[in-house]
């Protein structure tokens, strides 16, 4: 695990030396903003809009609405609709469901009710790249969007989409996946694990370079938990949530190779050619 705590700027001014990415003529899209858990609070929505001109992409890992809100999941959705037809404007917004976002329907396929977030379709509409997309950022990125998932027809069908993800372009690959790798720091609560196993075995399975998730709040915050993590050449992230007016985040540098993590506790840096 990375543990630079406070040493952000003194430390990245070597990191540029080693490149992670190979060197291309035409360098686009490589500084992401990545956040989880915002669960509607606007507060947070504001500042994401604030800081959006800094980046080239926004990743939103899940969990944007929230259940336990007052507001039903069609007015949170207007609402959220309307900060990240907003956010878009001059970048690209990447957004996956998260277990708070989707609603149980029951299936096209016929095998009974299945968690889906409709809403999050429908942000297509508005040029968003959202659950089941693989989005090519330049020639050699790629980002896997997975929806949130919890029946065994949706587990096959995020392995099948995986599958031809890893076939396109783009040879270094990011996925979103709100759940985190289970028993591993990223999904430490203070008393136990409550990751996703079938995560772990996807990322041993297809390697692929970085990995966004959210889903346990608090385990970059915990004692034996981490918002970082290395799962054989797989980095992995989990930026928890907190609850004031600025979300804790990730500032994902692609050129430099370097992912900052901002909260109340300081920033941190984590140099992915480690
Ligand atoms: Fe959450």
């Amino acid at each position: 695990m990375c543990q630079y705590k406070k040493e952000v700027g003194l430390k990245k001014a070597g990191l540029r030396k080693n490149r992670l990415l190979p060197e291309s003529e035409k360098e686009t899209l490589l500084k992401l903003l990545v956040t989880a858990d915002l669960h509607y609070n606007l507060k947070q929505y504001d500042w994401v809009l604030n800081q959006a001109h800094s980046y080239d992409a926004i990743i939103m890992a899940g969990d944007l609405l929230d259940l336990g809100s007052n507001l039903g999941h069609d007015v949170q959705s207007i609402v959220v609709e309307r900060y990240l037809s907003k956010m878009k404007a001059g970048r690209r917004i990447l957004v996956s469901s998260g277990n708070h976002d989707v609603e149980t329907v029951h299936s096209d396929a016929g095998v009974g009710v299945e968690p889906a977030a409709p809403w999050i379709q429908h942000l297509r509409y508005d040029g968003l790249d959202v659950d089941g997309m693989c989005v090519g950022l330049d020639a050699r990125i790629k980002i896997s969007i997975c929806p949130w998932w919890e029946s065994e027809r949706q587990r096959l069908e995020i392995h099948e989409k995986l599958l031809q993800d890893q076939k396109s372009s783009g040879d270094f690959w990011i996925w979103i996946h709100h759940a985190p790798p289970d028993h591993t720091p990223l999904s430490w609560t203070g008393k136990d694990f409550k990751g996703e196993a079938m995560l772990n075995t996807w990322i041993n399975e297809f390697q692929p370079d970085l990995v966004f998730c959210g889903h346990i709040h608090n385990a970059p915050f915990k004692q034996g938990g981490s918002w970082n993590m290395k799962q054989g050449k797989t980095w992995v992230f989990n930026a928890g949530r907190e609850m004031g007016s600025v979300p804790s985040h990730l500032v994902v540098d692609l050129e430099a190779g370097t992912v900052e993590w901002h909260s109340s506790a300081g920033p941190e840096l984590c140099d992915l050619k480690a």
